[in-house]
């Protein structure tokens, strides 16, 4: 789907999920959100509080999982996802603490791999994520899962790439300030969701969204996996679709 602008894009994100949500909580039952971060889905986000705050949309029956964070970071760090999702969402909606996931950055190294294992367990438990929000990457990640992720990979400690480390330079004020790591959903974990979302603004996006849509299916762009899922939207303003 390609929008005049990203604005209006993220409003009809937003729209869906807010069906999703109404439409669950008529029913006596959760809404399960897998959730990003970055710039790409601000607005998006600012629009379902202000649905929360003008039109009543509740996010009590919401259950959140957050795809990735850097690895090891604070949670009050500035970079940190766990301060992202907060300030943009979480802090402003009438969502239960204990209904939000978050990958946990300050965990001990030889803790990861059950934390990691226990992620996959509470989102089968409560039934699987119903809508999967996601962005992109320059080198087609999703999440965190660089070139070389499986299609099978579950959530794990992934090594960044280096472009992805460039990228992230200027919010850590300098590339060696970027941790070497990060906690993210595999693309497995991620294949699984009923419903997945890809949005990308920007002329700095169309040739990883041109890779994505109508390249080969590789483990070079882990994006490209997406084919593949039965009920994915790829949602673009027009400067993403220009290649296309
Ligand atoms: C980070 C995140 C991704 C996100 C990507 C794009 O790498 N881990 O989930 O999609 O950045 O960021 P932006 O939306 O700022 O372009």
């Amino acid at each position: 789907h390609i929008y005049e602008t990203s604005q209006t894009a993220s409003k009809a994100v937003a729209q869906e999920i807010a069906g999703l949500i109404r439409e669950r909580a008529k029913e006596g039952r959760m809404a399960v959100l897998g959730l990003a971060t970055g710039s790409t889905p601000t607005r998006m986000y600012e629009e379902l509080v202000r649905m929360h705050k003008e039109e009543g949309l509740s996010f009590a029956n919401v259950i959140t999982f957050n795809l990735d964070e850097y690895f090891p970071i604070q949670p009050d760090s500035l970079q940190s996802y766990v301060r992202f999702m907060h300030e943009y969402l979480l802090d402003h909606i009438d969502i239960k603490p204990e209904n939000i996931h978050i990958p946990d950055g300050t965990l001990k190294r030889e803790d990861v791999s059950k934390f990691c294992s226990d992620y996959e367990m509470k989102i089968k438990s409560v039934g699987g994520i119903d809508i999967q929000i996601l962005g992109i990457g320059r080198t087609g990640h999703i999440g965190f899962n660089e070139p070389g992720s499986s299609n099978r990979s579950t959530t794990r400690l992934i090594t960044l790439d280096h472009i992805t480390r460039i990228d992230a330079a200027s919010d850590f004020f300098a590339e060696e300030n970027v941790p070497r790591r990060a906690i993210t959903m595999g693309v497995g974990t991620i294949l699984q969701s009923k419903k997945i979302f890809l949005m990308a603004w920007g002329e700095g996006k169309s040739n990883v969204v041109k890779r994505t849509v109508e390249g080969d299916i590789s483990e070079s762009v882990p994006a490209t996996y997406l084919q593949n899922h039965p009920n994915v939207e790829v949602i673009l303003d027009q400067a993403a679709a220009a290649q296309l």
